[in-house]
């Protein structure tokens, strides 16, 4: 595993790069994604959306990302999403207060001291500016991390860039439950933008300031917890838990609930389903945990809440909120609307609750290239790789004609067309040795490559050639499409 790979790949390839880059005073915390980066961040999207989305047979809505201020008045967004922030007095950098005294403690500090008790600690640890050294600062302030808008002419009304995508799906919850005839459990997601003014971006896609979702709310009947039909397919599932004060262990859904570990059936089938979605990323079981988190850690909103964290050289990940969220969002926005949001199910009038899964885009892209990275030393040899499974590869088959004339690029080219026809991702390249090409797919994970000879012009067969152990094996044109379509079903 390597981050710094990542970052190396990243910028030599441009998988993603800073935003407006050519400009001196561009912004930090923003990012541009090339078109493999960008590609790979889509099918990531695609796949959750197939294979998990679809699969639960959830909802998928696309919802505005600017709301107006009462919204973020119910949310609790206005009075909570604060972070504490502290100015240098000499060179006046910000800084946010809890992190530059863990940094200096080497100990988390909770959410919930206030500004005073933070300004003493300052004081107390005697903590230096981490720009010019100075060691007096201005007294802890919050600072609320939504990027407030005017919309409409001069004096035009207050609003702000979504803090999370799901706020629109709490305003939408009762029109979808009324017009898609679906009864509770009903599950509504989004894939999009987020937008948050982090004092400190940092660790390129880790923090930033404008931040890929991908969430689930999934709506229920509290009462009804745990009646989930399809617990049975995770009872005996494991799910690898790290709860409060305890190292992690491996526990079955079914014991997860029984001993009253989480909250209810429901809560556990859905951590299942997250632990085994993520291995389709290509990220090991081993390597991930859901860590529960402390009262002073969790969100204003949630009353239970595992983060699901996923190993890193840079430590363990988040990239996962898992949230009981209770009727916390659909209550403040009754209240603040005057609408009634319930919705009457067999008789019975019900708020429903609801359990969230809030996952980064962003995060989980980093983490699944740094898990796919792969470095091999053969003889004197030594070739990186991406080990991306095949539905996520920016590609699934590159095509080369082995020199361009004596109509092997012409043969080449349709090759490729046929298998683009066939729905196929397919990249095409005819300059340099077959060496470096297949190199140069390697680096970003296309698992297969074609290669166009003199005998596929006598006897019509290719050369198919694998990215992860390198064989080679002569298959007939014909056979390309089902031969690639059965690994594309098995990745
Ligand atoms: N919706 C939860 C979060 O953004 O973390």
């Amino acid at each position: 595993m390597g981050s710094q790979d990542i970052l190396n790949l990243a910028s030599r390839r441009s998988l993603f790069y800073p935003s407006a880059a050519i400009y001196s005073d561009s912004l930090a915390g923003f990012w541009d994604f090339g078109p493999y980066g960008a590609t790979i961040r889509r099918k990531i999207i695609d796949v959750w959306r197939k294979q998990f989305v679809q699969k639960e047979g959830f909802f998928e809505i696309y919802g505005a990302q600017i709301l107006p201020e009462p919204v973020f008045k119910a949310s609790g967004h206005l009075d909570n999403f604060n972070d504490p922030i502290v100015q240098c007095k000499k060179c006046h950098s910000f800084f946010r207060a809890d992190k530059i005294i863990a940094e200096k403690t080497g100990k988390n500090v909770p959410e919930s001291l206030d500004v005073k008790e933070l300004s003493e600690m300052i004081t107390k640890h005697k903590i230096a500016c981490k720009k010019c050294k100075a060691t007096q600062f201005d007294d802890v302030k919050t600072f609320n991390m939504m990027m407030k808008l005017e919309i409409g002419a001069h004096g035009g009304k207050p609003a702000y860039l979504r803090p999370e995508t799901c706020q629109t799906i709490f305003l939408n919850f009762q029109r979808l439950y009324k017009t898609m005839r679906t009864p509770l459990p009903m599950g509504i997601a989004q894939a999009g933008a987020s937008f948050r003014n982090e004092i400190s971006p940092r660790n390129t896609l880790l923090i930033e300031r404008e931040l890929g979702q991908m969430e689930i709310e999934v709506f229920f009947d509290a009462d009804k917890i745990n009646e989930v039909e399809q617990f049975d397919e995770v009872k005996n599932y494991k799910l690898n838990l790290l709860r409060l004060g305890k190292k992690v262990e491996a526990v079955s859904c079914a014991d997860a609930v029984k001993k009253k570990i989480v909250s209810g059936k429901l809560v556990a089938y859905y951590l299942a389903r997250v632990q085994q979605h993520w291995e389709r990323y290509g990220i090991a079981v081993k390597d991930m945990r859901f860590r529960e988190l402390d009262n002073d850690e969790k969100a204003f909103y949630a009353k239970e809440t595992w983060d699901f964290e996923v190993k890193s050289d840079l430590g363990w990940i988040e990239l996962i909120a898992c949230n009981y969220r209770t009727d916390y969002d659909l209550k403040g926005h009754g209240k603040q609307s005057k609408q009634d949001l319930s919705v009457n199910e067999e008789g019975k009038k019900i708020l429903p609750h609801v359990f969230e899964i809030s996952a980064g885009i962003d995060r989980t892209l980093f983490v699944t290239l740094e898990h796919a990275f792969k470095k091999e030393k053969k003889g004197d040899d030594e070739r990186s790789y991406l080990k991306l499974p095949g539905k996520i590869a920016p590609y699934f088959v590159a095509v080369y004609p082995l020199v361009k004339k004596d109509g092997l690029k012409e043969k080449a080219q349709e090759v490729a067309r046929n298998l683009r026809g066939m729905d196929f991702d397919v990249f095409f390249d005819e300059k340099g040795s077959v060496g470096k090409r297949y190199a140069r797919m390697d680096e970003i994970g296309v698992p297969f490559a074609v290669t166009i000879d003199y005998d596929t012009m006598k006897d019509g067969s290719v050369t198919l050639r694998e990215r992860d152990s390198m064989q080679q094996n002569r298959v007939k044109i014909e056979d390309l499409p089902k031969t690639l379509w059965d690994r594309y079903m098995d990745c």
